[in-house]
């Protein structure tokens, strides 16, 4: 076969007609795309100087809470990369406040009034998102107001778990004592506090949704201390419980959003991520994108999953190292050599394996964005 006739990738759904929705999205659906699409976790940031500067007169919940500062914070990363989505400007934690929690950011999150046990679970409240964090919506809709239909918008949410290991161990730990000792010593009262915050986080993430956030991403970032068999008690059945809260809002007028999961070290566990009723799994470097879809099959897309300490080094090894994942995530039936270059994969959402590093050079981060969208390129026949 000629090389530059590399055979077109099977459409996820056949027959479909083309979709015209933005390229990030049709990633996410798995259809046919003209190049992998890139967005950053955690890309509005301390590494940005437009960034700094703005925070430097607001702090980080005022900028959290108020929509025209959340809205600009969202929009610099995707003025100044180009990149393929934007992630409303927030954080997992911006819950708390209402569940009667308050929250300080220094910059690290410090929670001082901690779950212990069934009185302060019993004590947690579990309001509706429009009464509690109107200050999000309000960004969400000023959003999109400001990129119009161009570049998507991805609402996201703690999950159960890691929002319950944020309220009992009061920030991160080395060990999580805390609360692998509250789940161990008293399971119905850790399943009590995890069915509290997937109330609160099907309502929050549900709310963006209809706000007008069109994708819907759960940040599991402590899933992977757990071993295989306490993930399916204690993480996967909450998560689970918050995609189909928003699965059940129905499609919208842009179809229905894709739900991403991104849980950090949870390699170990593959195959029970992709049970969570996600369209899309995070991945973090702790796996090539080629074993992760030899163990999940082409039926759900991908996204990551380059180290971002990658970014402290020099641009040529930024690309070499994009150009390898790209190739990785090429579906077996693509990968027989056609293609000259990495090539863009259907159902492959290029990302970091985790959040962007604030000693991270902002041109760095651009030669990232520029080497996915060169290298993944297929030119045309
Ligand atoms: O991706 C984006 O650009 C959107 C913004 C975003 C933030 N936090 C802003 C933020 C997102 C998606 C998050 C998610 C988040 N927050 C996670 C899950 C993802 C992950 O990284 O694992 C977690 C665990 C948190 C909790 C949290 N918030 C931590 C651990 C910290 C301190 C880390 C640090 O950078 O020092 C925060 C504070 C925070 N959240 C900052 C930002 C930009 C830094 C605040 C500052 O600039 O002073």
């Amino acid at each position: 076969m000629p090389e530059t006739t590399a055979p077109a990738p099977t459409p996820a759904r056949a027959g479909s007609a083309p979709s015209r929705a933005p390229l990030f999205l049709r990633a996410c659906r798995r259809e046919e795309v003209e190049r992998t699409p890139v967005w950053i976790m955690r890309q509005a940031g301390r590494y940005l100087p437009e960034y700094q500067a703005l925070r430097a007169r607001h702090d980080f919940l005022t900028s959290c809470r108020t929509p025209e500062l959340a809205c600009e914070l969202t929009l610099q990363p995707v003025r100044r990369l180009g990149v393929d989505a934007a992630i409303l400007f927030s954080d997992i934690l911006i819950p708390l406040p209402g569940m009667g929690v308050p929250v300080e950011f220094r910059p690290a999150p410090v929670i001082s009034r901690v779950v212990k046990g069934r009185a302060e679970v019993l004590a947690l409240r579990t309001p509706d998102a429009r009464e509690a964090t109107p200050f999000v919506l309000d960004a969400v809709r000023l959003i999109r107001r400001e990129l119009g239909g161009g570049v998507p918008l991805i609402g996201f949410a703690g999950a159960p778990f890691t929002m319950a290991a944020y309220l009992v161990e009061g920030g991160g730990s080395k060990s999580f004592a805390a609360l692998k000792g509250l789940l161990y010593s008293d399971p119905a009262t850790a399943h009590l506090l995890l069915e509290r915050c997937a109330a609160v986080v099907a309502s929050y993430l549900g709310e963006q949704v209809q706000a007008g956030a069109q994708a819907a991403m759960l940040f599991d970032t402590w899933a992977g201390i757990l071993s295989p068999g306490d993930f399916r008690t204690f993480a996967l059945p909450y998560a689970r419980r918050v995609f189909e809260a928003v699965a059940s809002l129905g499609p919208g007028p842009e179809g229905a959003p894709p739900r991403i999961y991104y849980g950090g070290e949870t390699a170990g566990f593959l195959e029970t991520c992709a049970e969570v009723g996600a369209d899309v799994v995070g991945l973090d470097w702790r796996i090539g994108l080629d074993a992760a879809r030899r163990r999940l099959g082409p039926g759900i897309a991908l996204q990551g999953n380059l180290d971002p300490a990658v970014l402290l080094g020099p641009p040529a090894l930024i690309r070499e190292r994009t150009a390898a994942i790209l190739r990785e995530a090429r579906l077996p039936e693509e990968g027989s050599g056609e293609l000259e270059g990495p090539g863009s994969s259907p159902g492959h959402v290029f990302n970091l394996g985790h959040g962007i590093l604030p000693a991270t050079p902002a041109d760095h981060a651009q030669v990232l964005v520029d080497a996915v969208r060169e290298l993944s390129t297929r030119s045309a026949p």
